[in-house]
């Protein structure tokens, strides 16, 4: 099949390209490098040893996507595209509307254009707000989002699901990604943040090299097993192959919603711990103050990604720090210096 990945060339969307590809999939990838640089499409390329077809700008200029599907006869849309940083958010909400919501309809007006009615959709598990029971399933409560950023994944689950409603030919794919880190096995492709890294697995590689000084811990005083922050972490490796079971076992039309995680929720020490393993190294950390917005626990229930789609997380904690410290190790100034 051929399948058009927006946001192709960042962290999720790399990695996906990658299972698409070593599954005989054709790829065309459109990306503005808003958040990503185009050595990773190269690294994508040298890992598969395939060719990938990339359109450098943006998803929201519909006449260059316009000329994308007019040269190429897409079967499936993967919409990664987007911008994610949940405190950016709250500082740039104009910004965040703007590139997740603006930029689907303009995709989602192209897809009509072309008669091109099936897309997958990089939802987060954000959309829960605050979860009222653990594991989360698909059927709890959405909506209650605390950012621009949540809100806006909400907002596209919504209008998406109202494409469907004016056209049932339409195939919508919803899957809420948990916590994806880790990277490919090679340590060619992996996640490449600007600046401080916001997110924990991240920065806690950047204090393993040395680049910052100690882990903040947000919080010891949550109602979990050691008092820190409880989180689903799903290997970005599983996750892409998540998207590729979706593409292979949906040929229906409709709406259908996944959860992406392992079901298994680990704690910030227990991270900090497992990635001390992986580089073999005491990590420093110190206990701060909670982050604002931060919630106690986060953990899926992914049983129906398994019965739907016969998919089901392989790779573990230790999986997940290994790889993102042979990545690290590899790159240590991430794409930037090779
Ligand atoms: P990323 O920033 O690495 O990838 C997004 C890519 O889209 C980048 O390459 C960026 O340059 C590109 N992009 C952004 N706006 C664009 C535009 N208007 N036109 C063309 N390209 C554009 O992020 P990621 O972690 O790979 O996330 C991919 C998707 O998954 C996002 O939609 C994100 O919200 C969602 N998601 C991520 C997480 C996570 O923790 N990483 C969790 C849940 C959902
Ligand atoms: N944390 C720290 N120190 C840090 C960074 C994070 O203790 O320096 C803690 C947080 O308080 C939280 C846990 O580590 O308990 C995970 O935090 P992340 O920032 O890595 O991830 P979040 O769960 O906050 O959010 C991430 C993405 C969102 C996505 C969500 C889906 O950033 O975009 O997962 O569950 F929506």
């Amino acid at each position: 099949m051929k399948i058009f990945v927006t946001g192709g060339a960042g962290y999720i969307g790399s990695h996906t390209c990658v299972e698409l590809l070593q599954k005989g999939n054709e790829v065309v990838v459109i990306d503005n490098f808003d958040n990503s640089s185009e050595e990773s499409v190269k690294r994508v390329e040298k890992i598969t040893g395939k060719e990938v077809k990339l359109y450098k700008g943006d998803v929201r200029d519909g006449k260059l996507l316009d000329k994308i599907f007019s040269e190429n006869k897409i079967d499936w849309v993967i919409h990664f595209a987007g911008l994610k940083a949940v405190g950016e958010s709250c500082a740039k909400p104009i910004e965040y509307y703007n590139n997740n919501l603006y930029g689907t309809l303009v995709l989602l007006n192209a897809m009509r254009a072309h008669g091109c009615k099936r897309i997958v959709f990089s939802s987060s598990a954000t959309v829960y707000g605050t979860p009222e029971v653990l594991p989360l399933d698909e059927n709890c409560k959405v909506g209650g989002t605390t950012n621009p950023y949540g809100t806006s994944k909400y907002f596209q689950e919504i209008m998406l699901t109202d494409v469907w409603k004016s056209d049932p030919e339409w195939t919508v794919v919803l899957l809420r990604y948990f916590n994806p880190v880790g990277a490919h096995e090679s340590g060619l492709i992996g996640e490449d943040p600007k600046g401080i890294p916001n997110n924990l697995t991240p920065y806690i590689a950047k204090v393993a090299i040395g680049e910052l000084k100690e882990v903040g811990v947000f919080g010891d005083d949550y109602d979990t097993p050691d008092g820190t922050g409880v989180r689903d972490y799903i290997h970005v490796v599983d996750l892409a192959k998540g998207h590729v079971s979706a593409i292979e076992k949906i040929t229906g039309t409709g709406v259908y919603t996944y959860n992406l995680g392992t079901g298994v929720g680990y704690s910030v020490l227990d991270v900090i711990h497992a990635f001390e393993k992986a580089c073999g190294k005491k990590l420093p950390y110190s206990i701060k103050p909670r982050r604002a917005g931060d919630i106690a626990a986060c953990y899926a229930d992914a049983s129906k990604a398994n019965k739907e789609l016969g998919w089901k997380a392989e790779l573990g904690i230790d999986e997940m720090c290994a790889s993102l410290w042979k990545w690290q190790s590899m790159n240590p100034k991430g794409y930037s210096k090779g």
